[in-house]
Parts: structure tokens; C-alpha cells; sequence
């Protein structure tokens, strides 16, 4: 299979670099993009996104942050600095501190003159549901949490929006700008679901209107990585997809 279809990123929730780099290797040559985690990255620091970028992929930094809007904006600098292609945040965390990451992903670029990653906001963890989210004071239905937080999001400059693959239909028909969609909680027919809640297969998700899908365990986990990213380029083929973002 020499197929890459830039939509799929393979997340390295592995244990080590040697994980990775045997990961990378198997599934290297069909992907853009790996995401690299709090895990990864607590581990190995930024040694780890540039083993990445100087392989020629994509990074996805997934640290997810969630602090007040200086301390965002910095990290967010710092992080574009690296040269990573995206990044997340908490858009928990409220407008300033998503307005303050946009800001530091734009700064960290221009004085290091790298491209502008895009700042995704994560909305509700794809490992929440309604009665995890009452328990942390929220009463909205997931679906409304999922659409407010992602409104203000961006309509602070985030680029884009990290949820499940159960609110990304209603998200591109509600919000009128345009975003990227970006999806985990995928899984195969034959997959367990482990902690996600919120899981749907490669060609719903996309049919719904992800525009990118965030893959693990049903990658690095499989026991033929490569088959199991190639049974997911099939499924995702199968998806004549109609973009649902009515602007
Ligand atoms: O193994 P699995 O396919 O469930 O991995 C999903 C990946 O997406 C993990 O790296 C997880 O941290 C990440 N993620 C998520 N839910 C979010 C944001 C990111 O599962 N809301």
C-alpha cells in the first residue's frame, strides 16, 4: 500500500521513541502526520517533534493546554517555534485564553519563521459524557457544551475544533465560519471502544464532515498496523464526502 490520505493522523500514544520509530516505520511511508502527546512529549521534550519534522511529517503537538492567557500565549509561541503543524488547547479555559493562544501561535512563527501552526480548541473530551460532565458542574447536554464552546472558539481566530464524531455533523451545519473538524474516538468495526465514549467508524465520521481523523489505539494497537490503516483508507473511500459547512 503506497496510499497516503492526509486526513488520517496516527497518534503516538506509544510507550518509547524505539515504539515510535518501529511505528513510524511500518506506517511512516502512508501518512502526513503523527500527533505526538503529553505522554511523548513529557518524556522526551522537543527532541521528539523534530525527529518528526526532520523525517519530513507532519507534527501534531497535543498538549492540550489550560492555563491563564499568558502562560498559553508563550507556550503556544514556543510551540510554533518548533515548527509543529498544530496544537491544541482547552477552549475550557475561556475567550482571552483562546484569543491569547491564537495570538502566541502567529508570534512564535513570525520571530522564528516558521509557517503558523493551527491552534485547535478541544471542546468536550471524547471521554466524557453527560453524566461525567454534571459531575464537573456542567448541565448542558454534551451536544450544547460541544457547540458554545466552539463558537467562542473560534470566533476568537482558533482554527479549528477537536470533538467527537457524534457532534461533528451538527457543529459544520450550526456554525456558520469556516473551521476544521478535527475527529478521535474512531474505531473499526472490530475495535474495542477502551475509555472513549463517543466513538464512531472512519467513513461515518467523515461522511458527517471531519476533516481530519485522529487515530490510535485502532493503529498502533492492531496487530498488523499497516493492514489496519489501509482496512481505514477503504472505509474512508467509500465516502463521496460532501462538505456539510454551510457558510
Ligand atoms: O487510541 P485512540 O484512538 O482512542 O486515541 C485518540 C487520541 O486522540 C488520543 O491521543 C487522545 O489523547 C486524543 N484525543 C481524544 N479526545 C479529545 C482530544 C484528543 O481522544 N477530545
Amino acid at each position: 500500500m503506497e496510499k497516503i490520505d492526509p486526513r488520517v493522523i496516527v497518534a503516538l500514544d506509544v510507550n518509547n521513541i524505539e515504539e515510535v520509530r518501529d511505528l513510524v516505520t511500518k506506517v511512516g511511508k502512508n501518512l502526513k502526520t503523527f500527533k505526538v502527546g503529553m505522554r511523548l512529549f513529557t518524556k522526551y521534550g522537543p527532541s521528539i517533534v523534530k525527529e518528526l519534522k526532520d523525517k519530513g511529517y507532519d507534527v501534531f503537538l497535543d498538549l492540550k493546554y489550560h492555563d491563564i492567557p499568558n502562560t498559553v500565549e508563550t507556550a503556544c509561541k514556543e510551540a510554533a517555534g518548533l515548527g509543529v503543524d498544530m496544537l491544541t488547547i482547552h477552549t475550557s479555559g475561556g475567550r482571552e485564553m483562546c484569543k491569547a493562544a491564537v495570538n502566541g501561535a502567529r508570534d512564535g512563527a513570525s520571530k522564528s519563521g516558521k509557517k503558523i501552526p493551527i491552534v485547535l480548541g478541544v471542546t468536550v473530551l471524547t471521554s466524557m459524557n453527560e453524566t461525567l460532565l454534571k459531575e464537573i458542574g456542567i448541565n448542558n447536554p454534551v451536544d450544547v457544551q460541544v457547540i458554545n464552546l466552539a463558537n467562542m472558539a473560534i470566533s476568537e481566530g482558533v482554527g479549528g475544533v477537536v470533538c467527537s464524531p457524534l457532534e461533528v455533523k451538527k457543529l459544520k451545519t450550526q456554525i456558520k465560519k469556516d473551521f476544521i473538524a478535527v475527529i478521535p474516538g474512531i474505531r473499526l468495526p472490530e475495535n474495542n471502544t477502551n475509555d472513549q465514549k463517543r466513538v464512531a467508524s472512519p467513513d461515518t465520521a467523515i461522511a458527517d464532515g471531519a476533516d481530519y481523523l485522529v487515530i490510535g489505539r485502532p493503529v498502533y494497537g492492531a496487530p498488523d498496523p499497516v493492514k489496519a490503516l489501509k482496512d481505514i483508507y477503504t472505509l474512508m473511500a467509500k465516502v463521496n464526502n460532501v462538505k456539510v459547512n454551510n457558510k
